[in-house]
């Protein structure tokens, strides 16, 4: 299935508009391939008869379902390592002292994908900081597509992804495993929920964040959005809380809402003027 530039230009016009996401004219065979099963769905017979049924605008939720066929929802669990070894060894038990007194903590994974970061965080937590275990502590995952929200949801993985990034010892210990599967223990799950936001677009209240893990998406986005954005983020944490972007991300060159700091061979970002 292939269409003509034109409908493909039309394509990508309507990813920006729903998702921000970027797509270079270089990745057209991408909507080849994510956009054939919604357009078989749909009743389309080919990609181009499909492009006709979007520019008609029938029906309306075609649009987002386009935008979310689109998004690149790669991840795994404790990515990079360095910011979980972070997380570990500076920021979790600088805010652990922090909130000694509302022994409260909220973490969000903005752009979760399908749940290995918000489930990652909690094992680390459970893991290494068992004083907390009475603490009031949520790690809210939050994604565009809702697909990968259910996935997330129901914190099942198979073997693929937990051989990705997990140690045997923490797979044994957190998940339980039905057939190809393994689910998420109770324990973990309970610290996590999951629900839609589009980043690029009013938020919805979700809290006051003490860590913000704002990883591997910005790069979808433009300078404008992404200086929108760290506003945003800006105004949903604690003036001592954290930020954390991905290993090729950075902040400077699109606000001066945060300031770099280096710890455990990573970098992370504070409030300025924050406390
Ligand atoms: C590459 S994954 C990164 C997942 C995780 N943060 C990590 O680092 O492993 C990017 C995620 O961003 C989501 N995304 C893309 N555009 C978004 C937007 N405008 N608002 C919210 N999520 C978005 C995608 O659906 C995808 O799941």
């Amino acid at each position: 299935m292939a269409c003509s530039d034109s409908d493909y230009a039309y394509l990508r016009e309507l990813v920006l508009e729903q998702s921000s996401n970027q797509i270079d004219p270089s990745r057209n065979a991408l909507f080849d391939t994510r956009l054939t099963p919604i357009a078989r769905i749909s009743g389309a017979s080919n990609l181009e008869s499909f492009v006709g049924m979007l520019k008609a605008g029938r029906p309306a939720h075609l649009h987002r379902a386009v935008a979310e066929a689109m998004t690149i929802n790669e991840t795994s669990f404790f990515r990079d390592v360095k910011p979980y070894d972070m997380l570990r060894a500076v920021i979790l038990p600088r805010l652990i002292e922090q909130r000694m007194k509302e022994r409260r903590l909220r973490i969000w994974s903005a752009a979760s994908s399908t749940g290995q970061e918000a489930y990652s965080i909690a094992m680390l937590i459970v893991e290494h900081f068992p004083d907390i275990a009475h603490w009031d502590v949520k790690i809210i995952g939050t994604d565009i597509s809702r697909q990968v929200l259910e996935y997330a949801q129901r914190g099942r993985y198979r073997r693929l992804e937990v051989n990705r990034g997990l140690p045997a010892r923490m797979l044994l210990k957190y998940f339980v495993r039905d057939g190809e599967e393994w689910e998420v223990s109770d324990k973990v799950r309970s610290m996590c929920e999951f629900q839609y936001a589009n980043l690029c677009a009013p938020l919805p209240r979700l809290a006051v964040f003490d860590l913000v893990m704002l990883r591997n998406v910005l790069l979808y986005f433009s300078q404008n959005d992404r200086t929108h954005l760290f506003g945003d983020v800006h105004r949903k944490m604690s003036p001592s809380g954290y930020l954390v972007l991905g290993n090729a991300e950075q902040a400077e060159d699109s606000t001066d809402l945060f300031e770099v700091e280096f710890a455990a061979n990573c970098y992370f970002y504070r409030p300025v003027n924050g406390s």
